[in-house]
């Protein structure tokens, strides 16, 4: 997806991304091994319109979980004064709402490849904290990225479900967000996996 200037640090398809660590054909390998195909691409834009009229409903149900986890909420936590830093949240889910929209889309590219590895630096201690200058928990453990694969997509089924599609249809399109999350998670993992063994 094109960048959006609207909203504060998103850098997709910008210069300001490096290239990523893995080539396009190699991610082609990822796909084919998680079964993510051209059905999924088109289950996945079936359900942008979906997800477009109620991104703000599905930010808070997720923003409900990991607020009400205080292991999860402590990632957003002032260094200074232990509180919720809430400006870094707020601008962290004006990004998390595009991604819900860039997931959607389908346009699985070389900038989209792209900012996959941003997005993995930007939760590890190699580059979190940095985009919204806050002075934030420096690191977010690995363990907690594949974990929160299962409530984000488990909990995104019923908002799926909403618009009068069958319920063939309703799976097809959670099947595919479950696997794009899955190949995305494994893309964010890059900086935490020692040196070559990615
Ligand atoms: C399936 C798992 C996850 C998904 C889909 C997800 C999604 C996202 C997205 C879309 C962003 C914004 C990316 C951007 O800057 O454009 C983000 C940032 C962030 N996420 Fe996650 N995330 C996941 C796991 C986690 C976990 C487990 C935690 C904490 C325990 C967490 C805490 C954060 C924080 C603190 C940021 C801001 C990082 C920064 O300083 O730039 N995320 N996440």
């Amino acid at each position: 997806m094109s960048p959006n200037p609207t909203i504060p640090g998103y850098t997709s398809g910008t210069a300001a991304v490096p290239r990523a660590s893995i080539s396009l054909e190699e991610f082609e390998l990822l796909k084919k091994t998680v079964l993510f195909d051209e059905a999924d691409v088109k289950a996945l834009r079936q359900s942008l319109p979906v997800v477009k009229d109620q991104v703000e409903a599905i930010l808070d149900v997720w923003y409900g979980f990991v607020g009400s986890n205080p292991h999860l909420v402590s990632t957003f936590v002032r260094v200074a004064d232990g509180q919720p830093d809430m400006e870094y949240l707020g601008a962290v889910r004006k990004r998390f709402g595009q991604w819900i929209l860039d997931t959607a889309g389908g346009r699985y590219d070389q900038a989209w490849l792209d900012y996959q590895f941003e997005i993995g630096r930007r939760h590890h201690r190699v580059g979190k904290n940095l985009t919204d200058k806050v002075a934030a928990a420096p690191h977010i453990p690995f363990r907690y990225l594949p974990a929160l694969l299962y409530p984000v997509t488990a909990t995104l089924r019923p908002f799926l479900e909403k618009q009068g599609h069958t319920q063939a249809e309703v799976s097809a399109m959670h099947q595919a967000w479950i696997k794009s999350v899955l190949l995305q998670v494994i893309l964010w993992s890059y900086p935490y996996v020692k040196e070559g063994d990615f």
